[in-house]
């Protein structure tokens, strides 16, 4: 083939020969090819244009299937929120979002935005409500307000003074217990009844033939009537399901909950054995009972289905965990509907209601409202609300001040050879959830990295012994005292030694004067509903000085922020810590403490109490009778 002036010719040519063999001749065979080419590039070029073509329609699809999956819908969802945050969004979030779980999310984000905004109207409501602070007066006079006649129950499993024998004598004790602390002094202001187990050996010396005390003893305010519990009872329902099943399983502690079918039979008797003392109590008066904590779940439905009209209220002490880790437990839907038979559930964070929330979702077939926090089941409306629990002005307790203050103290620093030591404090019961084995740790790294603090520094830890029918916890006290011992060995000199463990039961005075006498206080919960130490510790800094050092996994850190945050698990956060709050200057120290004596002042114990009675009130009015024939093992027996 040739080019010739841009034709391409195809050429064939043969010589031609006569028959003895010589060329007379050529043959030769013109033809031009370029159709060819013109074929060639004209197929080429419809090709290309056929690919485009597919490809502009492929990415028009892509791109219109991209805006009406995901884009439309994201952008209304950008335009609700937006509408939500100027609070013109009183609609649910868009439909039809990409992912199911964004849905689901976007739904809670909502809830939460206005709870949250809720929340601030009320407190900022609250604030103008209460210039005037929360005393125990003014919350006897608006507790009558809103009883309105009824009368006001208190029901839990510890009670909040235990008779024991102590060498042949009888005395009463406070027990370590945030619930008593928080709710003993409610009960004093208010007047009414506590129903609860009667767990000292001298209990029933003390009582009338119904169980029936006045207390505080020596200046009767309120009547405790007492529940007594077999020995199976207390092992199946106290020991067994509420302290090996739901403490560990509420606390994300890495402990295993064990949960036995035995103790979850107990627990149904116990709780009924509660139910019907206030039952009983109360007889055909109108009341409002308040339920507290995780050893009675059951309690609100068994008072609602024998009487509908009841004001219940349940208050969870702990904190609520999220639905993955609560439907480990065999029994979730019955401690569930337990629960919902009340008309209020009360939790010390928001993070715990929607948790509690988003379990129930999970778990029981209940219709549910975000917006308002409820929930019902079968015609019965339970609210659910954050109300952060506090404690009362020491001034208020019998503790010692001035002279006989500064005596008692002197007592203890020579008892305890504290005498020219700055102390740091820790109060606990040994509990498992406290993180003693990691405070410890870090008072042991602090002295290590620290040395100049050594034979200047003690370390006084009280802990009182709890629940010891556990081995868990009995283990505890063995881990922590041969921890103690081994740190000890390892810095103590001629004079010194930097760890007094001091296990016993200590009364409010003995706690009060630590708390005192210590320039920094260690809370170090591994998980918490509130912890009240944390918060006793800043009411008793008077002179407005010390320091808190806070586990970030309390529910007290939530308001008290002015703390020194951390981290227990780790010990390097921690010591610098201790170190951080040791070396503090005094500005620092008093701006600090000031910030937090503000808020535990301002929130006390009365106006925790007061929330909750307001709006048990108002929801219980709103709620009505409702369909109480629930058809759980709160009926059996
Ligand atoms: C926590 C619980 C309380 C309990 C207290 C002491 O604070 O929320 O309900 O009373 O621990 O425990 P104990 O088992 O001795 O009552």
């Amino acid at each position: 083939m040739i080019g010739w002036e841009g034709v391409h010719l195809h050429i064939l040519a043969r010589h031609l020969q006569d028959e003895d063999g010589s060329v007379k001749g050529v043959l030769a065979v013109l033809h031009d090819a370029s159709y060819l080419d013109e074929r060639i590039n004209g197929r080429l070029a419809r090709s290309a244009f056929s690919v485009l073509m597919v490809t502009l329609l492929v990415l028009t699809g892509v791109m219109t299937l991209t805006w009406t999956v995901y884009e439309r819908p994201l952008h209304r969802l950008a335009e609700w929120m937006r509408r939500l945050r100027l609070e013109e969004a009183k609609d649910a979030p868009p439909p039809g979002l990409p992912i199911a779980d964004l849905g689901t999310e976007s739904d809670r984000l909502a809830a939460s935005f206005r709870a949250a905004r809720t929340k601030g109207r009320t407190e900022a409501h609250n604030v103008a409500r209460t210039e005037k602070a929360w005393t125990r007066e003014r919350l006897r006079a608006h507790a009558l307000d809103c009883l309105a006649g009824a009368q006001l129950v208190a029901v839990s499993n510890r009670e909040p003074y235990i008779h024991q024998f102590h060498n042949g004598e009888r005395r009463a004790i406070v027990p370590a217990s945030g619930l008593v602390t928080a709710l003993d002094p409610v009960l004093q202001a208010c007047g009414g009844l506590w129903v609860a187990h009667g767990a000292g050996d001298a209990d029933r010396e003390t009582t009338d033939r119904q169980g029936r005390l006045t207390v505080p003893p020596g200046d009767s305010r309120y009547t405790l009537r007492r529940v007594w519990l077999s020995r199976e009872e207390q092992l199946g329902y106290y020991y067994g399901f509420s302290n090996e099943g739901l403490w560990p399983l509420c606390h994300l502690t890495h402990e295993r909950p064990v949960f036995r079918a035995s103790d979850w039979q107990e627990y149904i008797k116990a709780n009924h054995r509660f139910a019907d003392a206030v039952l009983q109590e109360i007889g055909s008066t109108s009341a409002f009972v308040l339920v507290q904590d995780y050893h009675l779940a059951l309690v609100p439905q068994i008072l609602k289905s024998s009487r509908p009209d009841l004001k219940v209220g349940l208050f969870w002490h702990i904190p609520w965990p999220n639905p993955e880790a609560f439907r480990i437990c065999p029994w979730r839907a019955e401690i569930l509907r337990g629960m919902l038979g009340a008309d209020l559930v009360g939790f010390h964070l928001q993070q715990h209601c929607n948790n509690f929330l988003d379990t129930v979702d999970r778990m029981v077939q209940a219709r549910l409202d975000w917006d308002h926090f409820a929930l019902d089941l079968k015609k019965h409306t339970t609210h659910v609300r954050p109300f952060p629990i506090s404690v009362q002005d020491w001034s208020e307790r019998r503790v010692p001040s001035g002279d006989k203050l500064a005596r008692q103290m002197g007592e203890l620093r020579e008892r305890h050879d504290l005498e020219g030591m700055q102390v740091i404090v820790g109060v606990d019961r040994i509990d498992y959830t406290k993180g003693l084995i990691e405070r410890f740790r870090a008072v042991e790294l602090f002295l290590t990295k620290y040395p100049q603090h050594r034979e200047r520094v003690v370390f006084v830890q009280l802990g009182a012994p709890s629940r010891s029918h556990i081995r868990r916890y009995r283990e505890l006290i063995t881990e922590l005292e041969s921890l103690a011992d081994e740190i000890n060995w390892k810095f103590q000199t001629e004079d010194w030694k930097p760890i007094r463990f001091l296990v016993a039961h200590h009364d409010s005075q003995a706690v009060y004067a630590f708390l005192r006498m210590a320039s920094v206080c260690l809370v170090s919960s591994l998980h918490d509903g509130m912890n009240l130490v944390a918060k006793e510790f800043v009411a008793a800094q008077e002179d407005g000085d010390g320091v808190l050092v806070l586990s970030e996994f309390a529910g007290a850190a939530r308001e008290l922020a002015d703390a020194i945050l951390i981290n227990p698990y780790s010990t390097e956060e921690f010591a610098d810590a201790i170190h951080r709050a040791m070396e503090m200057d005094l500005s620092e120290r008093r701006v600090r403490m000031g910030g937090m004596r503000k808020i535990v002042t301002e929130r006390n114990i009365y106006r925790w109490a007061a929330d909750f009675l307001v709006k048990l009130s108002e929801v219980s009015d709103r709620t009505g009778k409702g369909d109480t024939s629930y058809e759980t093992v709160a009926g059996k027996r």
